[in-house]
């Protein structure tokens, strides 16, 4: 049996599986985020080890059998966070998250080097990355900065937890900006921008390979009858795609979760800075991933159901039918989904979100369904940066709790003009990819049948009628962000 688990924004997830991957049983535990100010997104990292006892106990309850033959497990995470440990190995702030902006100057701090900063990492220095939060806590909270002994992951601080060791793997380091991405080792040099050094890191693996072995202490508590191997694991995005089977570069997924992302594999390291892709390693050896990344998607929705008192099912149903309507379509108002700045492509921690073009006649479904148009038309600008420098995806494959609406993949196969497939167990296919990983470590197990396509239940192909009005309605969009460009900065406090 192998456990995976998935430390998401929003809650931890788990699941236990049998060497023929079959799901015998799952758990959830909800978590907290605190917001002290607009921009600020921090978790409290004693609330992942509370959530992840308290699902390894709830699928013990459930399968206590099974449970206890468990050979190896995975661990995948939300990317970017900085836990920070002291040399006692406790924790010495809050863990600030991927959609924290404020680090936004210290961006400019990192790259201001004598060596080009981008070719070694890959990626544009973004507030979301764990390696500006740091220069931030340097300069705002010296005292903190000078407690470091180690920089952690979310998912690798559970590993600590869980196994007492340091350990990170290829796709989540990616997401620090220390990491030399293509060569797949720490940089001393990207290092010494945020002013650390190799020790303050955790030793790097692949995420198939053995990354600690779970505590006595814990193997005891929960009666496992092996010693227990954790493997490396992977960040959210990669493990999600080892969970669907994503790993060739004519594959790839759209995430409608919090974030919103377009993520597909390549075979070397490619990168695209100019329009702020993610140049990230998979998390199998020798694999690479590019990725664009909004920073709110299904909030947005979250947000304009709450402030128009509609339930989300309610909403997608109001919207569905006022999308029938191409007169209506044509009339709408349009609404930029930058509720908490955005990364791909325009890498803008001051943008905000706006609504433009209000009439009379407008009325809460206009504004629902621009909100839903505006998240697409964020997904179509990942994309289309995506595509400038690799367009071999020819399947793509949707996830995340907004692929759950029909209606909402059908307008985005119109807008890409793509065929679009749904597939079974995605909720859980962050815990599934890296309950995958964790079988790399059985010799029993042929480990080239372990990665393998997640089954399609539902192809969704583009309504040939909308594609027009939608691609006009994009570009006016796209110079509505140049025009409040502009102003964003000024409008914050
Ligand atoms: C990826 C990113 C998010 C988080 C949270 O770069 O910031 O997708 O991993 O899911």
């Amino acid at each position: 049996m192998f456990i995976g688990i998935d430390l998401g924004t929003s809650s931890v997830k788990m699941i236990l599986i049998d060497h023929k991957q079959n799901i015998l049983a799952t758990s959830n535990s909800s978590l907290t985020v605190q917001s002290p100010k607009d921009g600020y997104n921090e978790q409290n990292p004693q609330e992942w080890i509370d959530a992840t006892l308290e699902c390894l106990e709830a699928l013990k309850a459930k399968k206590p059998k099974e449970f206890s033959e468990t050979i190896s497990m995975g661990i995948s995470g939300h990317m970017h966070g900085s836990t920070l440990i002291d040399s006692n190995g406790n924790v010495i702030r809050p863990c600030i998250l991927w959609n924290d902006t404020r680090s936004h100057k210290e961006c400019y701090e990192f790259e201001n080097q004598k060596f080009d900063v981008r070719s070694i990492s890959g990626n544009i220095a973004m507030p979301g990355f764990t390696a500006p939060k740091i220069n931030w806590v340097k300069n705002n909270e010296l005292e903190n900065f000078n407690k470091i002994s180690k920089v952690l992951l979310p998912k690798d601080y559970l590993r600590f937890y869980l196994t007492g060791e340091f350990f990170s793997e290829m796709s989540d380091a990616s997401g620090t900006l220390w990491l030399d991405i293509k060569n797949r080792k720490w940089s001393n040099e990207l290092l010494s921008c945020s002013f650390l050094e190799e020790k303050n890191m955790p030793q790097l693996v692949e995420g198939n390979q053995e990354a600690g072995i779970l505590k006595k202490i814990l193997k005891d508590k929960f009666q496992f009858n092996n010693n227990v191997i954790v493997v490396g694991g992977a960040g959210d995005n990669a493990a999600a795609a080892a969970g669907m089977g994503i790993i060739e570069q004519n594959q790839s997924f759209i995430s409608l979760g919090t974030s919103g992302v377009f993520f597909t594999p390549t075979q070397n390291f490619l990168s695209n800075t100019g329009d702020a892709v993610h140049s990230f390693c998979h998390c199998l050896p020798n694999k690479w991933h590019l990725m664009s990344v909004m920073l709110s998607a299904s909030n947005c929705l979250d947000w304009i159901c709450s402030i128009t008192n509609s339930s989300i099912k309610d909403t997608l149903q109001n919207i569905e039918n006022y999308f029938l309507d191409n007169n209506l379509l044509e009339n709408s108002s349009f609404f930029l989904p930058y509720l908490s700045g955005e990364r791909t492509p325009h890498n803008d921690p001051h943008i905000r979100g706006s609504f433009h073009s209000i009439k009379t006649t407008t009325d809460a479904t206009n504004m629902q369904y621009a909100v839903i148009e505006g998240i697409s038309f964020g997904i179509l600008d990942g994309i289309n940066s995506i595509s400038k420098v690799n367009n071999n995806f020819e399947k793509i494959f949707m996830v995340g709790g907004g692929s759950k609406s029909e209606f909402w993949i059908k307008l985005l196969s119109s807008l890409l003009k793509k065929k679009l497939s749904v597939c079974n167990q995605s909720e859980f296919g962050a815990a599934l990819g890296v309950a995958r990983l964790a079988m790399y470590v059985d010799k029993n197990i042929d480990n080239n049948s372990i990665i393998k396509e997640i089954e399609i239940s539902k192809d969704f192909e583009p309504n040939m009628d909308k594609i027009n009005i939608l691609l006009k309605r994009y570009k006016i969009w796209k110079e509505l962000y140049s025009t409040n460009k502009k102003i964003a900065s000024s409008l914050l406090t």
